[in-house]
């Protein structure tokens, strides 16, 4: 299957030249796709991802075809095999998906048109991969040795499994922090306050309540005082450390709502590099090099 849908089978050459592309087209390098034609199918809420993908389609002159999730046919009972069977009919150059489904790509093996993964249940966040490597590459200038810590809901969260694992081979140190009741052992543990005073990256997750199956066993006050980045907290960062968040952000809880873009939060510009991650994804995969 063409596209990008994991990290995992990337060699990290690869994946360092993906980041070096996206910093060439955010310092003005230009490349246009005229007459191309993609479509976003998003099947969970998105804001960031979603609209960054479309801005990316755009900025390469694609033309970028919307879909209405709960407007389609899938409503019909159409399956996923099958939308995406029909946008490939109609002659689309490559799809956006999300799903909540883990590894929904699976049931499209038989797809020749490239998809692109913007998300799949608690397990692959791809291009959120790329667009935080990228801005921790552009303040660090590398990845060896650099400590993180991710904190917050790590057991629902595609983001920190795929953080994780590609930040591991990159030569991180990759620490998790945050609730008993989300640590899912995937990295060596390590509370907020130890991780304040010696990580070089703070990346804090959204409790993501749409995928609870049962109640937080605390309050969100509780969870913002033990668990969240507070203003106190923030006095303990050294002086090079930045937040980093994937956003959207639950104000008060992860993050006291001052911090959001304190002079060391990276949040925004982790959007901003994502729509450079994203024409450079898009763009080695319709050039044939990924
Ligand atoms: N970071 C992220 O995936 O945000 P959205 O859910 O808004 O796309």
């Amino acid at each position: 299957m063409k596209g990008l849908l994991t990290l995992k089978n990337l060699s990290t050459t690869k994946i360092k030249e993906i980041i070096e592309y996206a910093l060439k087209l955010k310092g003005g390098a230009t490349k246009t796709y005229s007459g191309k034609k993609m479509a976003t199918l998003f099947f969970e809420n998105s804001t960031r991802t979603q609209y960054s993908f479309q801005t990316a389609m755009l900025n390469l002159g694609i033309n970028v075809l919307s879909f209405n999730a709960s407007s389609s046919s899938i409503n019909k009972g159409e399956s996923l095999y099958d939308t995406v069977k029909t946008f490939e009919a109609l002659g689309l150059d490559g799809v956006v998906i999300r799903h909540s489904q883990d590894e929904y790509f699976k049931e499209l093996e038989n797809i020749n048109m490239p998809i692109f993964n913007g998300g799949d249940g608690a397990s692959n966040h791809p291009t959120q991969n790329l667009l935080d490597l990228m801005t921790i590459y552009e303040e660090f200038g590398h990845f060896e040795g650099l400590k993180i810590a991710i904190v917050g809901d790590i057991s629902h969260s595609r983001v920190a499994h795929g953080n994780i694992e590609i930040m591991e081979r990159l030569g991180m140190e990759t620490y998790i922090s945050g609730p008993e009741e989300y640590n899912d052992h995937s990295a060596k543990y390590i509370s907020l306050d130890e991780a304040c005073k010696t990580c070089d990256i703070i990346m804090l997750l959204r409790v993501q309540f749409e995928r609870h199956l049962e109640k937080m066993s605390i309050t969100k006050e509780e969870y913002h005082k033990n668990y969240g980045l507070t203003l106190e907290r923030y006095e303990m960062l050294k002086d090079n450390t930045i937040i980093m968040h994937p956003a959207p952000v639950n104000r008060g809880i992860e993050i006291d709502s001052s911090l959001v873009e304190a002079k060391k939060s990276r949040i925004f510009k982790q959007m901003t590099n994502g729509v450079y991650v994203r024409m450079a994804v898009i763009s080695m995969v319709l050039d044939g090099d990924l």
